[in-house]
This record gives structure tokens, C-alpha cells and sequence, in this order.
């Protein structure tokens, strides 16, 4: 019989505890051995919830107690959640989180502490909710060169987007919307900017390239310049937009970045819609495989708690490595990737068609009816090259006393 206590009995802890309670047995079977709930470490009471018994308040209550190996965070945020951590990895607990700020901030010191007193510290909730990606990369993929993990990991602005995309809705009443359900954290600017994106695909990029990844060196786009305008050009051409985390090894660079991305119905991330999360890899024996569940939610998420939990039970002597090593990754400057670009350009294309293509060779042009402008696809070009003939198009309209570039949105050709 192994101990366990839930630090954050929010969501995600008390699915845990609900999972740990009406799947005793099956879990016991799967961990060999039975999963104990003893202590649910929260500031609030919950006397009317199955674990009004266990409630403490303390930490050190949980720190100090050496039947609790196992401990699960779900709390969030950095603080208390980065010392609650440490410490219990410290006393020699196991340590299962579903915090992404978490392990993209601390990540690489709160393993080593897990190598160093031999017990673990997993993370599968913290990126793609319930979809299991992170146990995929270290397990069964382990004998794969990783070569580019792109995913839609967020759901809260994959189910705006998809919304703008189907109903054509504002991004303001998209959002409004999402709120509304309960979808978008309590702050939505984590979502609609990308940074919660960000932070999962900092961590997808280490566990891809076994090294420390600063999240902060990932260019990050959120999805708040997207209208429904650009949604209506995307249709005409058999495209969506979707917030896409990057992460690619070319010529041994590591590129990432965090954008919106028109993609066409050939690219598998196309069909994931809604608050479902998608996550594409591609490596060197298997090529192309695809991952695709619910990103969020009680039950989902929790049930990635509850695997890790019983991948702790079944290693409890054992440190399992990850992969994810010290030594730092450097992320190549965003600005020396490739993309194809959507343009929006006010005015007429027989005006404008001779300049566009002086700038950016052939490109595809688009026109919706009854409307003052139209929109441009490039080829696929380096994004320097890109930007530097876009910024002096847009100064030249400008000068002109024309309106400049109305919407430049990065574009994939191919999955
Ligand atoms: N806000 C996140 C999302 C929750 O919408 O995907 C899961 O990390």
C-alpha cells in the first residue's frame, strides 16, 4: 500500500481524488498495489466533498510525513507550487504535477533532484491534458530521432478559433463565449496570447531534445490580431487559422515559436477543432504520427495524474530518466525560419499586382466580394527576407498616403 496527498483541490485535484476513489481497484491491479488518499492539502474547506476528512492546511503536514510518498500537485502557478515541490522531492516523495508553468520554469532542477534521491517527478498533464504525449516521447518513442513536434495545445483558443472559423464570429464574442463556458483561465491573456502554449512547447522541446529549454526564447504570437475577416479569405481558400506551438530540428538547430498559422485541409492539425488539442510528430523510423484527445478538463487531465501516479507506484525504488538533461538549448532566432505569408492589402490587385510581385515573386492572389481590398499567399521564404520587403511595402503605401498592410498571417503549405 502506498500513501498519496493532493496538494490543490481544485479541478484538476479533486478529479484526482475522485478517480483514485471510484477506480480503487483497477488501479490497485495496474500499480500492483493499493493507492491511498491520506491527506488533500488546500487554503479552503470542502465539508461536503468526499474528502472533508483528509482537508489539511499545512504543508509541513504532508513534508514531515514519511507513510506520504507519493504527492500530487495540481495547485498551479509558481508559488507556493515551486517549494511545496522541491521539498517533497527533497524528503524522497514522488511528485506528479499538471502544472506547465511549473515544469517549464523549473523543470531541469526539479528532475536532478528526482535523479538524486531516486524517485521521480512526471509531468503528463501539464501539456495536452489527458493526451498521453509526454509518457509517448520518453517510452515509446524512445528509439526515435524527434525531428518536429507542431500542436495545437491549447484549448481555450482552439475552440475561439474554431468558432471564428464555422460561424464566422468576432474574436471579441468568440472569446466572451469561451469565458462564458468556462473554458479560458482566469486570466484569458495566458491563452489568447500563447504563453500557455508556449510554456508546452518549451517543455515538448526538451523532452524532444533531452536539453533545458527557456521558454522565454520562444517567439510567442497570440491570437488576438485574428478577425473574422481573415477567416472569410481562409474559407475562399480551403484554409484555417490555428495557434500552433513549433518546434523543429533543422541542420541541428532547434527552431520554436508560438504563432498563428493558416493551414489547409491536407495538414492533419486541420481537423482538430474545438477544445480538443492535437500534437504532430514526426521522427526518423516511424515519420509522421499524430496524437489528438481533450486538452483540459477535470477527468482528462486527472486521468494523466492518475497514470503517473501509477507509473510512480510501479518504479517506486526507481528513478525513470526522462531524457531531459542540464545542459541548455539554444533556439535559433525566429526570424531565420521559413514560411509561406497571407497578406491582407487594401485597395485593387491591377493597381498593386506589379509591386506585390517585385516584393515577393508569384503569389496567389485572393478577392472576396464588394470589398476595398484583397489578400496575397507567397511562396514559402525566409521570414528576414520576408519581413524586410513587407516593411518597405508597407512604409511605401504609407508615404503614399495609403493605408499599409492591413493583416500578415504565417501560412503552412504541408503537414
Ligand atoms: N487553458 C488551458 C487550455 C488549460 O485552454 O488548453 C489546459 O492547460
Amino acid at each position: 500500500m502506498m500513501y498519496a496527498a493532493i496538494m490543490g483541490y481544485g479541478t484538476i485535484g479533486s478529479g484526482v481524488a475522485e478517480i483514485l476513489e471510484n477506480c480503487r481497484e483497477r488501479i490497485a491491479r495496474s500499480a500492483g498495489q493499493e493507492i491511498v488518499l491520506k491527506y488533500v492539502l488546500d487554503l479552503r474547506e470542502f465539508p461536503d466533498s468526499p474528502v472533508a476528512d483528509r482537508i489539511v492546511h499545512d504543508f509541513q503536514q504532508i513534508e514531515e510525513d514519511e507513510q506520504v510518498t507519493l504527492v500530487v500537485e495540481t495547485m498551479g502557478g509558481l508559488e507556493p507550487a515551486y517549494p511545496f515541490v522541491k521539498a517533497c522531492l527533497n524528503a524522497g516523495k514522488h511528485v506528479v504535477t499538471s502544472n506547465k508553468a511549473l515544469v517549464a520554469a523549473h523543470g531541469t532542477e526539479l528532475l536532478q533532484i528526482a535523479r538524486d534521491k531516486k524517485v521521480n517527478f512526471f509531468f503528463e498533464a501539464s501539456v495536452g491534458g489527458g493526451i498521453p504525449i509526454i509518457r509517448t516521447l520518453y517510452r515509446c518513442l524512445a528509439g526515435e530521432g524527434i525531428q518536429e513536434i507542431t500542436g495545437i495545445l491549447n484549448g481555450t483558443t482552439n475552440y475561439i478559433l474554431t468558432k471564428m472559423d464555422r460561424e464566422g464570429a468576432s474574436f471579441e464574442d468568440a472569446l466572451k463565449e469561451a469565458q462564458d463556458l468556462g473554458y479560458a483561465e482566469r486570466n484569458p491573456e495566458a491563452d489568447v496570447e500563447g504563453y500557455d502554449t508556449c510554456r508546452k512547447i518549451a517543455i515538448l522541446t526538451a523532452m524532444m531534445t533531452g536539453r533545458e529549454v527557456d521558454y522565454e526564447d520562444i517567439y510567442t504570437e497570440g491570437i488576438t490580431r485574428i478577425t473574422d475577416m481573415d477567416f472569410r479569405y481562409a474559407k475562399k481558400m480551403g484554409m484555417s487559422v490555428k495557434l500552433l506551438g513549433i518546434s523543429r530540428i533543422r541542420n541541428g538547430e532547434v527552431y520554436a515559436r508560438v504563432a498563428p498559422v493558416m493551414i489547409g485541409k491536407e495538414h492533419p492539425l486541420y481537423a482538430v477543432s474545438g477544445v480538443y488539442n492535437g500534437i504532430l510528430v514526426k521522427s526518423d523510423m516511424l515519420g509522421t504520427s499524430m496524437y489528438y484527445g481533450s486538452g483540459a478538463g477535470k477527468l482528462p487531465t486527472a486521468s494523466a495524474v492518475v497514470a503517473d501516479l501509477i507509473e510512480a507506484a510501479q518504479n517506486a525504488q526507481t528513478n525513470i530518466p526522462l531524457g531531459w538533461g542540464e545542459e541548455r538549448q539554444t533556439i535559433a532566432a525566429s526570424k531565420s525560419g521559413e514560411s509561406c505569408y497571407f497578406i491582407r492589402i487594401a485597395g485593387n490587385t491591377d493597381e498593386k499586382a506589379a509591386r506585390i510581385k517585385e516584393a515577393f515573386g508569384e503569389v496567389q492572389i485572393f478577392v472576396l466580394e464588394n470589398m476595398d481590398e484583397f489578400a496575397i499567399l507567397t511562396k514559402r521564404m525566409n521570414e528576414t527576407e520576408f519581413m524586410k520587403q513587407a516593411i518597405a511595402l508597407d512604409s511605401e503605401y504609407q508615404k503614399m498616403g495609403e493605408e499599409g498592410l492591413r493583416q500578415v498571417i504565417r501560412a503552412e503549405s504541408e503537414g
